[in-house]
Formats: C-alpha cells, sequence, structure tokens
C-alpha cells in the first residue's frame, strides 16, 4: 500500500488505540498482522488470548508475578544435557500426558501410549530372550512375558522391546552411577516370528520423581506427593507399525489413583503374582519365591 500524506499518516497515529488493560489482547494480537507462519499465528493467538486471561483472573501483585519468573529462571537454569525441569514440569501439570493423548488416538485394543519419562537411555544392550536384565542381583525375582500382536491378534515377527524400570529401591541405574552396574534393569528384545517375548529381572518399585528442583518446591506448595507407582517402561516397535512408549503397572500399587505424572491407564495396570514354587522357579531360571507378570502388547499399523 502506498504510504499516505504527512497529515493521513498523522490521523493513523491519533487513531493508534493504546494497551489498556481492557484491550490487551486485541492490541498484542495486532502486532502480528505480518505473522506469516498460519500455525505459529495459530498458537500464539491462542497463548497471548490464555495468558492475559490468566492474569486478569488471578490479579498477581507485582511481587507474585516476580516470583513466577523466578521460578521459570530456576527451572532453567537446572535444566542440562541430563535434567529437563520443563519437561518434569509439563508432566506434573497434566500437560505431558494430555499432548499424548492428542496425539496418539487410538483404536480400542490398542495399547495405549503413556509417558516416556527422564530415564530412558538410547543405546541399552541387545539382550537374548529369557535374559535376565538385573545385573546386581537385588530384589525380588520377576518372570515377564507375553506377545507383541497386531489389532487382529496376530503375531508381530522382529518387534523390537525397549525394556527400563527402577529397582527394589526405586532407583534407575543413572541415578546411582557406581551403586549399580551401567544398563541395569534395561535390554532391548526382539521377538522372532510368535511375537513372544520374555525376561527376567527383579520387581520395580514406585519411586518419586526429582524433588530437588523448582517442580519439587511447586508440588509440595501445592500439597501434592511426588511419587510415581512401580512400573516397568517399554517402547515397543516394528517394521510398519506405530512404535507405542508405555509402561505396565504394579496392581495395588499405592500411588496408582495419584501417580505425580498422570501417567496410570487402566489397560496398563497388570498383576504381579507372587509364586512359592521351587520346581517352577527352577524351569524358569528365577530364584524362589519369584513373581510372574504378563502382558501382550498390540501396534497398529503404519497408516499409508
Ligand atoms: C518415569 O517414569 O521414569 C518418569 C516419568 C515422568 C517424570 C519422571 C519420571
Ligand atoms: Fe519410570
Amino acid at each position: 500500500m502506498p504510504a499516505g500524506s504527512l497529515s493521513e499518516q498523522q490521523e493513523d497515529v491519533v487513531s493508534i488505540e493504546y494497551f489498556t488493560e481492557e484491550n490487551s489482547v486485541a492490541c498484542v494480537l495486532a502486532r502480528m498482522d505480518q505473522c506469516r507462519n498460519e500455525r505459529f499465528r495459530e498458537v500464539m493467538r491462542s497463548v497471548i488470548t490464555h495468558l492475559h486471561a490468566v492474569v486478569k483472573e488471578v490479579e498477581p501483585t507485582i511481587d507474585e508475578w516476580m516470583e513466577a519468573i523466578q521460578f521459570l529462571t530456576e527451572t532453567g537454569k537446572i535444566c542440562d544435557e541430563r535434567r529437563q525441569e520443563f519437561i518434569l514440569m509439563s508432566d506434573t501439570l497434566g500437560v505431558s500426558m494430555l499432548v499424548d493423548a492428542i496425539n496418539h488416538r487410538k483404536p480400542s485394543g490398542a495399547t495405549e501410549n503413556t509417558v516416556l519419562g527422564p530415564f530412558h537411555v538410547a543405546g541399552a544392550p541387545k539382550r537374548q530372550m529369557g535374559d535376565n536384565i538385573c545385573l546386581d542381583g537385588k530384589g525380588e525375582p520377576l518372570y515377564m512375558s507375553g506377545r507383541v500382536v497386531d489389532i487382529h491378534g496376530m503375531p508381530v515377527s522382529g518387534a523390537l522391546l525397549d525394556i527400563w524400570h527402577s529397582n527394589e529401591d526405586g532407583y534407575y541405574d543413572v541415578q546411582q552411577p557406581g551403586i549399580q552396574p551401567d544398563f541395569n534393569l534395561r535390554g532391548l528384545f526382539q521377538t522372532g516370528p510368535d511375537g513372544r517375548y520374555w525376561f527376567r529381572s527383579v520387581k520395580p518399585r514406585y519411586y518419586p520423581i526429582p524433588t530437588d528442583g523448582p517442580v519439587g518446591k511447586m508440588l509440595m506448595m501445592m500439597g501434592r506427593h511426588p511419587y510415581r507407582p512401580a512400573h516397568i517402561h517399554f517402547i515397543v516397535g516394528a517394521r510398519g507399525y506405530v512404535p507405542v512408549t508405555t509402561h505396565v503397572f504394579v496392581r495395588g500399587d499405592t500411588y496408582l489413583e495419584s501417580d505425580a505424572v498422570f501417567g496410570v491407564k487402566d489397560s496398563l495396570i497388570i498383576d504381579f503374582v507372587k509364586h512359592d514354587n521351587e520346581r517352577e522357579a527352577t524351569r524358569l531360571g528365577v530364584d524362589n519365591p519369584f513373581y510372574v507378570a504378563k502382558h501382550d502388547f498390540v501396534l497398529m499399523r503404519t497408516p499409508r
């Protein structure tokens, strides 16, 4: 548009609406006129609209606003290549599970997703089917087995299961370097033509998410506990199928109904059945007494 005369421009200036409490949203949104990225514009429009609504509802004092800024500053400062406090914040506010749910709408019967969490380690060792992933012999023996199948119940051959979990004290190997062996309670297992998997390990325990940062303080101030119910993590994938990042949870755990990160789903709670049977223990290659857990993973085909 050609530039108007000086008097027209002056009129424009006079007609500008300066920022007020009442017009705050419209005033900020108007500055995005030149934004070419449609999606970014849509996202920022929503963020600005909701952020202003929060401020108008809460009416923070200046000190409270500075406290919020300080909280975000501390959250950023504690982050490094291992610690991701922003994801932990998203997890504990239920946002991670919401984003996950929106992005993994599935037909019923397919294994449901849950959060990845900060303790996954890429490049865990490949194991032979049946291997014991508990490398320090600490804990109550567990024998877990099942199948990887498609939505019609047909076995998925060549599926890779990436498995990791906490020890009997509720710690991952990466939280206890020098105490637990590297890659303790982790491993990659590949299914054969029958889709079956089985491995030996120990029963995991519930544990607190990291509480030594701003998220820990936030939970305490909200009157919330930091615990996750006992679980085993799985990423299960195969060529031609949508990979699933999930857990199985130990039925009966105290924290199933109040998981600090909202990761529990009914379909993922399974029985860990205690057995006291020497002969069966010998057959399965575990010490007696031991737990048995069974679970099938149901994968969806990759959409064409
Ligand atoms: C976990 O299960 O490893 C986990 C998930 C989210 C936050 C913290 C830990
Ligand atoms: Fe975990």
